[in-house]
Parts: C-alpha cells; sequence; structure tokens
C-alpha cells in the first residue's frame, strides 16, 4: 500500500480527482495519509475532511522565520510516514531538507508541457497568459519529481491540450485542469504504487 500524504494551498481539485480515482478504483493500492495545507482556507482542507482523511495546517504565518516554518513543514510529512509527497497546487517553495529526505518521492504538477512555460514565475494563470501571449497551439500538463530546481525534476507523465480560438487564460487553464491534470496525475501515482516508475541517471522511465 503506497502511503501519500498531499499539500495543497487552494481549491484543491487535484486532491480531488486522486480522491476520486483511489475511490473508483482508477488507483489502487494508495491511501491518502493526510492532506497538508499552508493556508487555512483552502477549501482543499473541506474536501479532505468530506473524505475523512486526516488535514493539517502548517502555515508560515505561524513561525516566527522561514527555517522554523520549513521544520514544521517537514515534521508534519515526517509524522504521516508517507512514501510519497504529492504537491497539488502547492504553493510554497519546497525546503531543501525536504527534498534531501525524499528524493524521488516527492511529485508535483505544473500546468505545461515542461520545458515550456516552467520555471520561477510560472504558476496558476501566469502560465496560460505567458502561452497564449506566446501564440503556441498546443499547452498541456506535466507530472514531475521535484529536484532544487524550479520546476527541474525527471518527467514523470505529460499530456497535451489544444489551444482554440477565443480562449482566455481561464479558459485554457480550465481546459488543461480537465483533459490533462486531473488524469496524469491520477495515473502517475498508480504507477508509482505498482513500482512502474524508476528514475536512471536524472531521467524517469516509466513501465507500461
Ligand atoms: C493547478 O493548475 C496545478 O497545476 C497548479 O496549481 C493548480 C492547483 O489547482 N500547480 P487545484 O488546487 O488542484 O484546484
Amino acid at each position: 500500500m503506497l502511503r501519500i500524504a498531499v499539500l495543497v494551498s487552494g481549491g484543491g481539485t487535484n486532491l480531488q480527482a486522486i480522491i476520486d480515482s483511489i475511490a473508483s478504483g482508477d488507483i489502487t493500492d494508495t491511501q491518502i495519509v493526510g492532506v497538508i495545507s499552508n493556508n487555512k482556507n483552502a477549501y482543499a482542507l473541506t474536501r479532505a475532511k468530506d473524505a475523512d482523511i486526516p488535514a493539517f495546517v502548517v502555515s508560515p504565518k505561524d513561525y516566527d522565520n522561514r527555517e522554523l516554518f520549513n521544520r514544521a513543514l517537514l515534521d508534519t510529512v515526517d509524522s504521516l510516514d508517507a512514501d510519497l509527497i504529492v504537491l497539488a497546487g502547492f504553493l510554497v517553495v519546497i525546503p531543501e531538507i525536504m527534498i534531501d529526505a525524499y528524493e524521488n518521492r516527492i511529485i508535483n504538477i505544473h500546468p505545461s508541457l515542461i520545458p515550456s512555460f516552467c520555471g520561477t514565475g510560472y504558476y496558476g494563470l501566469k502560465v496560460h497568459e505567458a502561452a497564449l501571449s506566446r501564440g503556441v497551439k498546443v499547452v498541456g500538463a506535466t507530472v514531475h519529481f521535484v529536484d532544487k530546481g524550479t520546476d527541474t525534476g525527471p518527467i514523470i507523465m505529460q499530456k497535451a491540450v489544444q489551444v482554440e480560438n477565443g480562449d482566455t487564460p481561464s479558459i485554457l487553464q480550465r481546459r488543461v485542469m480537465e483533459q490533462a491534470e486531473w488524469i496524469i496525475m491520477p495515473k502517475a501515482i498508480d504507477k508509482i504504487a505498482h513500482g512502474k516508475v524508476k528514475v536512471v541517471d536524472g531521467i524517469a522511465i516509466v513501465e507500461d
């Protein structure tokens, strides 16, 4: 049984996709052992409670400095005894102590086809604004392992989504979620749960 901790900051639609995929059997041999939010008002916390999943708030506002917050975040994750940390819209830079402690055991969903529209400053609607400004015709989402760079870790899964005439950043964001994020995040977790993802020389190899 893969024990996953899901870290969130906002609406939690990716969390919901994981919860639903476990309920439907699209993800097997996996249990969400806790949801952690840096934001006490995140709707994702309600989704966790509705699904009877233990939910925790670790907010930087409650700590005197970043180091103490980072330590508390790591302690909370450690207390869940998780095999995998899933960043599902978590808007906090992951502390290096956590990356060292969970090497190739932290995954993130990014709403673009990495290496396009990723890195510092590319998050949320900004990603979709940049894609529309550049006039690309295909966008998408990426699930990747988290390393010490920003969106630079081994790529596990990607899915392309068509840009359509008249798209606004919000319309495109929604389509990328529906057609890519909510599909590949659960798939990647299921692959990891079944030992089908390995990292060799910095590249993720995913078995069929
Ligand atoms: C998603 O677009 C995800 O790709 C990004 O943050 C957003 C989170 O949405 N990293 P939600 O909280 O899962 O609804």
